[in-house]
């Protein structure tokens, strides 16, 4: 029986018994409310409200420049679009490394403000205080590891991670103190496949992978890649469903032909 029919409301509870059942999660960004609505409405099981906003609504090169405020501005346009998925929100670059009161501050405002469920941050053993913390005030906390956006200009590329054994092994060990510090599950962002997998299999919490093969629990994708909005990301891992890019470029320029033309609007479309 498949509990993504059964459930009414995605929780973390529902997450750990779809890993423990052996039913793959479904996951995918979104930053507003006409997106996440039909992201929603097609069964996604979690919704990351992930701070590649920054990329891709905001044009910013990389992730660091998205403000907490904007990500609570996305967050609270996805929370009053969703009936069912879980909805879990990205801390910013810059609103949680100081410390860990700084990091419960920050989950707080996003909980409070924009009514999601749960929040993202970026790091292993360096943010396991700050994970316990947030968890002090009911807040549940999601990981990620491997390729983190938020530490590019340490990583120099956004080529793939840990694939060196002293790599590797540290993301290994990161993983389980993520684990042992109270996270509901964990985000491997382009790794090896049997890296990732290895990572799956030891873990009770779910493994959620982006370029890290089909191995762990379940798949995340950034909305605009998936259905091709954006055609200058090519990435191996990527399997894009539309190829909206054209279709909508085909739209616009059929708009503008009509209009030129004087085609549009006709006797039917005005008053
Ligand atoms: O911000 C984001 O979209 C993410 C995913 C790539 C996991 O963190």
């Amino acid at each position: 029986m498949s509990i993504h029919k059964e459930v009414k409301k995605v929780t973390t509870h529902v997450l750990l018994e779809m890993k423990s059942s052996g039913e793959k999660i479904s996951m995918l960004t979104a930053y507003d409310y006409t997106m996440a609505k039909i992201v929603d409405h097609a069964g996604i099981d979690v919704i990351l409200v992930g701070d590649s906003a920054s990329n891709v609504m905001a044009g910013h090169e990389t992730t660091l420049p998205i403000t907490l405020d904007q990500m609570i501005y996305h967050a609270s346009s996805v929370v009053r679009a969703v009936d069912r998925a879980l909805i879990v929100v990205d801390l910013p670059f810059g609103s949680y490394q100081g410390n860990s009161k700084e990091a419960l501050n920050t989950a707080i405002r996003i909980m409070k403000e924009s009514g999601a469920h749960a929040v993202k941050l970026e790091g292993g053993s360096e943010v396991t205080e700050s994970i316990q913390r947030i968890l002090t005030a009911g807040i549940p906390v999601m990981g990620h590891l491997g390729l983190t956006p938020q530490s590019i200009y340490k990583f120099g590329t956004y080529n793939v991670r840990a694939k060196e054994e002293l790599e590797a092994k540290k993301l290994v060990e990161d993983a389980h103190a993520l684990e042992k510090a109270g996270c509901f599950a964990l985000v491997l962002e382009k790794i090896p496949a049997k890296l990732a997998e290895k990572v799956a299999k030891e873990m009770i919490i779910p493994v959620i992978g982006i370029g890290a093969g089909g191995g762990v629990d379940g798949q995340v994708l950034v909305f605009h890649d998936m259905v091709g909005l954006n055609n200058e990301f090519n990435p191996r891992f990527l399997r894009r469903y539309l190829n909206l890019y054209d279709d909508i470029k085909g739209a616009v320029g059929n708009y503008i032909k009509d209009v030129k033309s004087k085609d549009f609007p006709n006797s039917n479309e005005q008053y």
